[in-house]
């Protein structure tokens, strides 16, 4: 099969240098990737390093290679395009409809799906004029990834960072998978629950568990690229922000309860992927616990966490607020299911089957969904993406 044509547009911003992540990563896992840098893009990254990297020539201008229409041909046969970092004047440009440059023409040409990737300073990314370019791009069905919130050029923070290339590369793979689909969850606050809690015992000890947090990732990355505004209570992971995601960032039950009840207060779904201690220490040493010599260690005395998910879908913040539970298995999967969601109370209980190909920190999972409606959904064994865009189906016709 041919390799699927990416062009990669880079417009000139000093995250110019963040986009050589995002074209090894899509050269790396088998895409064509045609760079096309603005003349100001150079002043970052050179011709030298975008060509060594991609294996093609590259020009910013269309007077290179007339005979062969490079304005024309190169956004023509592409799958997709994916200009990052996008500047406030490409943007301006794109929305506009100017073509001075290769880059500008390109997008001209392109039928395909068009990503942009902004990264600017605050103040240009909130100036009405910018705001009006994205809105325009976007009624247009271009994807126009949010920026990242976090450290600018100088010594400034702000929203305006480019999102970590790791999460460009899967908004990239999701289009060329799926096309722009219609947002679905377009003015929807959806909050999300990964990764695991940590119950401390004493400043450099805790209770922990497995679970690495790209179930819930997954499930905010594609909550957010199907229009929904995405909270992501995020215990303990050490992954990349979702671009366009809200993190809260959190390390026990308790904090975790706290963040979750806080952020559905006007949610219309909550999804508790997270893997939440049911027990705690029952105390806490404000010092180092030491080995005590000729002396059997003191045991550990627990206690209960709230049950957060069985909190919420009990005393529910909104009328027709959709709580979705996720639980692991290891025998009588579907029965076991059953009761726990009887025993939760929420619309939707995703049960994994633990075994043999463990979830716990791998890519893919395989999950039957049941429905308090007593609807079974089975989704085969495939990417924690796949699992994702399940649940929100699901969570999507219930809301209509
Ligand atoms: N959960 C929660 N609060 C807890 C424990 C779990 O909100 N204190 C949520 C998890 O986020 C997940 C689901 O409940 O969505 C998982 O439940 P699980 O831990 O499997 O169920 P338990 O009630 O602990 O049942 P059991 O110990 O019998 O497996």
């Amino acid at each position: 099969m041919d390799k699927p044509k990416v062009v990669l547009g880079v417009s000139g911003g000093i995250a110019a240098y963040k986009a050589c992540e995002l074209l090894r990563r899509l050269t790396e896992s088998g895409h064509d990737v045609r760079v096309v840098p603005t003349a100001s893009a150079l002043h970052f990254v050179g011709a030298a390093t975008w060509s060594a990297l991609s294996g093609h020539p590259v020009s910013t201008e269309v007077w290179d290679d007339v005979h062969e229409v490079p304005h024309v041909r190169i956004g023509q046969s592409a799958d997709l395009v994916i200009v990052a970092p996008a500047t406030t004047d490409m943007l301006a440009k794109a929305a506009h409809g100017l073509a001075d440059d290769l880059l500008t023409n390109t997008l001209l040409t392109a039928r395909c799906p068009v990503v942009f990737a902004p990264a600017m300073h605050t103040e240009m990314w909130e100036h009405p004029a910018t705001q009006e370019n994205v809105a325009t791009l976007r009624r247009r069905g271009a994807v126009v990834i949010e920026p990242a919130v976090g450290r600018l050029t100088g010594v400034d923070t702000g929203k305006g960072r480019l999102p970590d290339p790791t999460e460009i590369f899967e908004v990239c793979r999701r289009v060329l998978a799926r096309g722009v689909t219609e947002p679905d969850l377009k003015g929807r606050h959806v909050v999300v629950s990964g990764g695991g809690t940590r119950e401390p015992l004493d400043p450099v000890r805790f209770l922990g568990n497995r679970s690495s947090g790209k179930q819930g990732y997954a499930l905010a990355r594609t909550a957010a690229a199907r229009g929904a505004r995405v909270t992501l209570i995020a215990a303990n992971t050490g992954l990349p922000d979702p671009a366009g995601v809200d993190v809260v960032p959190v390390g026990t039950a308790v904090q975790l309860r706290e963040a979750v009840l806080k952020a559905a207060a006007d949610a219309d779904a909550v999804v508790m992927a997270a893997a939440v201690a049911d027990f705690r220490p029952a105390e806490y040493a404000s010092g180092k616990i030491k080995k005590k010599d000729g002396k059997e260690p003191d045991p550990i005395v627990l206690v209960r966490n709230p049950d957060i998910l069985a909190e919420i879908s009990a005393e529910r913040a909104r009328p027709g607020q959709v709580v979705v539970g996720f639980a692991a298995e290891t025998d009588d999967v579907l029965a076991n299911g059953r009761t726990k969601l009887a025993r939760k109370g929420c619309d939707l209980l995703v049960v994994n089957e633990v075994g043999e190909r463990k979830t716990f920190g791998s890519e893919e999972n395989e999950a039957v969904v049941l429905g308090a409606d007593g609807s079974e959904t089975a989704v085969p064994y495939g990417p924690k993406e796949a699992l994702a865009e399940t649940v929100w189906d699901l969570v999507a016709q219930r809301l209509a």
